[in-house]
């Protein structure tokens, strides 16, 4: 394969960022945090729960869900709370003007949050990057990296997510590509001249 740029390594969590504001020439690297460990549940831990929190830390659930994490100085406030640091989803080299998506809240808030979603929409989700009405998540989040996810880590992934404190923290909405914004966003990938 010819990679006529090699921006980052392939690697999921090897993330290195720049600020909106840079030129296309300035990225500055950026070292996420990759080791946020899963907060505590607010019920009785459960074999499930337990299960579910070592596979979230593993899985580095936190390392987009958390605000800061993607630059490197995680808010333990906002642990799986959702980031205000999107992610692009165009080649930095290409458009000035990415489309960029922003890793939303997993905690149980109603209105933030998964309050109003089932362990079953999670698994979905997880596992099919498609949300609760059907709709086809973006590839950022990696649900096909999860697709492989046996049906009872999914579940204890889901099972986890609905016992956390429930964190009130809207994530700004996701910004189509072309469209002009000053939100804050990293970028990752590989890219490759067509
Ligand atoms: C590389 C960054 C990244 C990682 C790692 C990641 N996600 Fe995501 N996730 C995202 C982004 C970005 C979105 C929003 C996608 C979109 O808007 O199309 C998302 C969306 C979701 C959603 C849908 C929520 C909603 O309100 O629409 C759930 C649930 C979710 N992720 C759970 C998880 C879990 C659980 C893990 C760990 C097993 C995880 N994610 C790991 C980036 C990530």
């Amino acid at each position: 394969m010819k990679l006529n740029w090699v921006i980052l390594s392939t690697t999921l969590f090897s993330l290195a960022g720049c600020t909106h504001q840079a030129s296309q020439s300035m990225f500055i690297e950026r070292h996420p945090d990759t080791a946020q460990t899963a907060p505590t549940p607010i019920t009785q831990a459960t074999e499930l729960s337990i299960q579910g929190a070592y596979l979230v830390t593993l899985l580095g659930c936190g390392t987009c869900h958390t605000d800061g994490a993607l630059t490197g100085n995680a808010n333990s406030k906002f642990l799986l709370a959702g980031s205000n640091t999107g992610i692009a989803t165009s080649n930095p080299l290409k458009s000035a003007k990415p489309g960029i998506v922003f890793p939303p809240n997993l905690t149980p808030d109603p209105t933030t949050g998964l309050g109003n979603w089932s362990e079953t929409d999670i698994v979905l989700m997880l596992r099919a990057g498609e949300d609760r009405h059907g709709i086809r998540q973006s590839a950022v989040m990696p649900w096909a990296a999860y697709a492989q996810l046996s049906d009872q880590d999914a579940r204890a992934i889901a099972h986890y997510l609905k016992r956390l404190a429930p964190v009130q923290h809207q994530v700004p909405t996701r910004v189509r590509e072309g469209q002009a914004s000053d939100k804050p966003h990293v970028y990752f990938g590989v890219y490759q001249k067509p």
